[in-house]
């Protein structure tokens, strides 16, 4: 008996396949025991970066986001694609051009153009919405409209937002150290490694993801069933902890002086103009304005739990739990 033909071969476009996100999607992708294809995007296919995906089986493509003609071609044939534009890039914070807004409108407009059915975004909720106005954060709102436009568009079959929490890596991140106040890294003129940021509210703690560890799988998953999270905007998350408790953890794994030191209001935390740190300004007024969630609900581990291990039986992998606050320190800082 003739045996049943291979089904179809799905071709996953991931959008910034270098950048944090992207690699991890890319990373957990290239894995799966389904039949797809993984065409990995960048500016600058010869980067290190970019030739190490395709050293594992990524077809790099060069593609800007802001040039009409590569994204076309870059879609061309393909069923899935991930999207997630910087809306801190330089290319979108010129007074008089596109907006990460306006790049977002344009290349789900194109993707569906291109015929493409299952899309899945970087996104976020609305702060404006989540706190009834009170506390907007302009480039998370923004994001969230893009999704919203996205759902429009009948030749989807499939529209999800997959929301990450604060990353792990900003642990791992100098600049990001040094805007709160050094820790991880630098240690303070008390010998302390500080870490100092505004109240989150609620009962204080944080919920955060990694993106490396975790956040890759999870959208692995979704699209493995992605009528099941049609519609939807995913939070996704590895852990939730206070402040307090990390400096501790820290200390514990590294024997090194640790403190967090609050700060009275979010108007404290020092922007010096900058559009990031004006930003998590922001975020900081709106997480006291929903109850100290990020995600504007409580934790929902369990779900994020339930897409990891989907990915990782796709991969044939052993299941794994989501990686803690300790076990991040741990990792990363555990040798020093
Ligand atoms: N830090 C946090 O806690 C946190 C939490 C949630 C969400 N976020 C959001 O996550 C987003 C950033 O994602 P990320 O961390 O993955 O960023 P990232 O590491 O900076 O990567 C962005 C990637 O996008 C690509 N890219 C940039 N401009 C492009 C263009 N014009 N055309 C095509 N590709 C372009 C770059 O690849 P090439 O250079 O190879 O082209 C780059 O690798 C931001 O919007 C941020 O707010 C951050």
């Amino acid at each position: 008996m003739a045996s049943a033909p291979a089904p179809a071969q799905k071709v996953i476009v991931v959008y910034g396949a270098t950048g944090t996100q992207g690699t991890a999607i890319t990373l957990s992708l290239l894995e799966s025991k389904e039949n797809f294809a993984i065409r990995a995007l960048t500016r600058n296919p010869e980067s290190e970066k970019a030739q190490s995906l395709a050293r594992l089986g990524a077809n790099v493509v060069r593609a800007d986001g802001h040039n009409d003609d590569q994204m076309r071609a870059a879609l061309e044939g393909a069923w899935g694609f991930w999207l997630n534009t910087h809306h801190h890039d330089a290319a979108v914070m010129e007074p008089n051009g596109p907006s990460d807004e306006d790049l977002g409108r344009r290349l789900v407009t194109i993707a569906a153009e291109a015929g493409i059915k299952v899309f899945i975004y970087s996104t976020c909720g609305s702060p404006a919405e989540i706190t009834n106005g009170k506390a907007p954060v302009p480039g998370m709102d923004a994001k969230h409209r893009v999704e919203v436009f996205a759902r429009q568009f009948p030749t989807f079959d499939a529209v999800i937002g997959a929301w990450p929490a604060w990353y792990f890596e900003n642990f791992i991140d100098a600049e990001y150290a040094a805007a709160f106040g050094g820790f991880p890294m630098q240690a303070d003129e008390d010998g302390y490694l500080t870490f100092t940021s505004p109240r989150v509210g609620g009962e204080g703690t944080v919920q955060t993801v990694s993106v490396a560890d975790d956040f890759g799988e999870m959208v692995h998953a979704l699209f493995l069933d992605p009528s099941r999270w049609h519609g939807r905007t995913v939070p996704l998350m590895s852990d939730a902890f206070s402040y307090e408790d990390m400096v501790g953890a820290f200390s514990q794994v590294t024997g090194k002086n640790a403190r967090y030191i609050p700060m009275e209001s979010y108007e404290d935390f020092p922007t010096h103009g900058d559009s990031v740190l004006v930003e998590l300004q922001d975020v900081y007024r709106y997480m006291q304005n929903a109850n100290g969630w990020f995600f504007g609900e409580p934790d929902n581990v369990e779900t994020s739990q339930r897409l990891k291990d989907k990915a990782r039986l796709d991969k044939g992998l052993e299941p794994q739990h989501l990686i803690s606050m300790q076990e991040y320190f741990a990792k990363h800082y555990g040798g020093q």
